[in-house]
């Protein structure tokens, strides 16, 4: 399956913060936000993937992440001249998806919980269609709203509802079959003028092949559009560091213990990342890896 973090738009309501950098490069606590969204994909074992942002932001991107061999994945990039809606990934992202299954990420949502790689495993591997993943918020009419059936089947869906049908909001992390292309060339820009991600998953619960999962109680999902939701996120993602002594998102960990890197690669990366708490972590998960590996020679001998 490829791999798309869509991280474009003018993230105008972040101003002036978003003023000379992209809103997806902001930090959420002691890590870039795009951290994040790679993170969701890497733990879903997704190592072929497309940065979508605007031209102006793309280099800064590129610097950061570069082509992804240090953390044992391939990164690309492309543009969105203009936010011109959320489906148009799948067009700028026509020749990176080739003949593939897709997972889109919204470069600015925040996903957290116990087993979540398992659940997009699950969700991949019954791919037909389209996976969505919708979670219970008290502002429904904010989001994309779902209704579900006891089988997960998706019932109904409505952009920004009025009067929702349910508290379930889809969240910004899509599984699609390669269908998805096809759909998305054919749709019509919305009164907004976008090729809206809704009516790519309208053509889906059409041909009754649209599934939703919910992700309940004790799970995170944040999605950082003011200046309020990034400030929570930063300290929802600092009590539990602090609080577990782990990271979370942290993409050098994540390429360590997915086999992407080995504990030499990951010692690399923490003397990169300096004399920083973070880079002492990824210095100190690389010594553990090390010492795991020794035992294991030895008792192997
Ligand atoms: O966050 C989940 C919600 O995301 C879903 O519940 C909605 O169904 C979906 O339409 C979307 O709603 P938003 O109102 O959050 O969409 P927004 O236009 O704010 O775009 C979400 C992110 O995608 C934002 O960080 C900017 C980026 N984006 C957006 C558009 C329209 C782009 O990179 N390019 C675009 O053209």
């Amino acid at each position: 399956m490829k791999g798309i973090i869509l991280a474009g738009g003018s993230g105008t309501r972040l101003r002036p913060l978003t003023g000379t950098v992209s809103k997806q490069l902001l930090p959420v606590y002691d890590k870039p936000m795009i951290y994040y969204p790679l993170s969701v994909l890497m733990r879903a074992g997704i190592r072929d993937i497309l940065i979508i942002s605007s031209r102006n932001h793309l280099e800064m991107f590129r610097s950061l992440l570069g082509d992804g061999s240090h953390l044992g994945i391939e990164l690309s990039y492309a543009q969105q001249d203009e936010p011109r809606g959320i489906a148009e990934a799948f067009l700028i992202g026509e020749k990176h998806i080739g003949d593939s299954p897709v997972a889109l990420i919204l470069g600015d949502n925040v996903f957290h919980g116990a087993g979540f790689s398992t659940t997009i495993a699950q969700a991949a591997a019954r791919l037909d269609g389209c996976e969505l993943f919708g979670y219970p918020v008290n502002d429904p009419e904010r989001y994309g709203v779902g209704e579900i059936d006891a089988e997960g089947r998706l019932l109904s869906l409505v952009e920004k509802p009025v009067k929702p049908r349910s508290n379930l909001a889809v969240t910004g992390l899509y599984l699609y079959d390669n269908d998805v292309v096809e759909i998305a060339a054919g749709l019509t820009p919305s009164a907004r003028g976008e090729l809206e991600i809704t009516d790519v998953n309208q053509a889906y619960l059409a041909q009754g092949r649209a599934r939703l999962t919910e992700l309940g109680r004790g799970f995170a999902w944040l999605d950082m559009g003011t200046h309020d939701s990034l400030l929570q996120a930063g300290q929802y993602v600092q009590l539990l560091e602090q609080r577990q002594g782990e990271r979370i998102a942290c993409v050098e960990e994540i390429a360590l213990r997915m086999g992407f890197i080995d504990h030499e690669q990951c010692h690399a990366l923490g003397r990169d990342l300096g004399d920083s708490g973070y880079g002492n972590y990824v210095r100190e998960l690389a010594r553990r890896a090390a010492a795991t590996a020794a035992a294991e020679s030895s008792s192997a001998a």
